[in-house]
């Protein structure tokens, strides 16, 4: 039996996020460049998104440019917006077809402006699908992304129109980039690394993690088929016994 048979189609993860980790080492590896390995890498996107439409995961997001990443060489920093605008452009069709609705998180200001554009153009053109919503962190820094929305918070308590004892959790989760999506069952990051990165700090509070030895360019559909197979198996106690459950 293959690995996507044994998945409990009742018991899916609602939204899976991922560290897409490794591109620069894998590409070394092979005795290529960096960027070598960031082409590769969408392949790797393509596999898991079609993985996830394919068992019935609605939300996916995909960590694919932290705020610190603006601090690589600058040469590596545009082959990445390049091959974003290339990518995004290649799978408007596939979004359409597969019922892909496009978001973005993050701080979308500092990024190009043609970025900004093709990203503004393909999230209108795919805002009524709703088979899955794919939604890539792009400047993305998890602690900038809780203290704008603090700011936005202390904002209305000045000017009296919001109380502090009105600050529940769902309230501040309102004001995050990730209002209205759900918190990540089931975060993946590839390349043996076991590290947050700044990556939706707030949002993973209970979030079950998987960790992949692979390197994010080989990354396949049955690696994550096999992450959700090994979620399946946990016990999500959210700090109650399992007697309780
Ligand atoms: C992930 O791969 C892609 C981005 C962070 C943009 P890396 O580029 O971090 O690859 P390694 O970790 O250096 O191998
Ligand atoms: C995290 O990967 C960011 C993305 C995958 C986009 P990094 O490779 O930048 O993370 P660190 O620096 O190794 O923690
Ligand atoms: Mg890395």
């Amino acid at each position: 039996m293959n690995i996507k048979d044994k998945i409990d189609r009742a018991k899916l993860p609602q939204h899976i996020a991922i560290i897409m980790d490794g591109n620069g080492r894998w590409a070394k590896g092979l005795g290529k460049l960096r960027v070598f390995g960031h082409k590769n890498g969408v392949s790797a996107v393509r596999e898991v998104l079609e993985g996830a439409i394919e068992i019935g995961v609605p939300y996916l997001t995909l960590y694919a440019f932290s705020s610190e990443n603006w601090n690589r060489p600058k040469l590596e920093v545009r082959a990445l917006m390049e091959l974003l605008i290339s990518s995004l452009t290649k799978e408007l069709k596939t979004f359409q077809q597969n019922g892909v609705k496009l978001k973005a998180i993050g701080n979308l200001n500092d990024l190009p402006d043609n970025i900004q554009k093709t990203l503004n153009d393909t999230m209108e053109a795919t805002k009524e699908n709703s088979k899955c919503t794919l939604t890539l962190a792009l400047s993305y820094g998890s602690r900038t992304e809780i203290l704008d929305a603090t700011k936005r918070i202390a904002d209305q308590v000045a000017q009296g129109t919001l109380k502090p004892e009105d600050i529940t959790e769902d309230l501040f989760s309102q004001y995050l980039y990730t209002a209205d999506i759900p918190d990540p069952d089931l975060m993946i990051r590839t390349s043996g690394e076991q590290r947050i990165s700044n990556f939706l700090l707030w949002q993973l509070a209970y979030t079950e993690l998987w960790f992949s030895a692979k390197m994010w360019p080989e990354f396949t559909r049955n690696d994550l088929f096999e992450a959700i197979f090994d979620y399946q198996s946990r016990e999500r106690r959210f700090g109650k016994t399992s007697e309780q459950l």
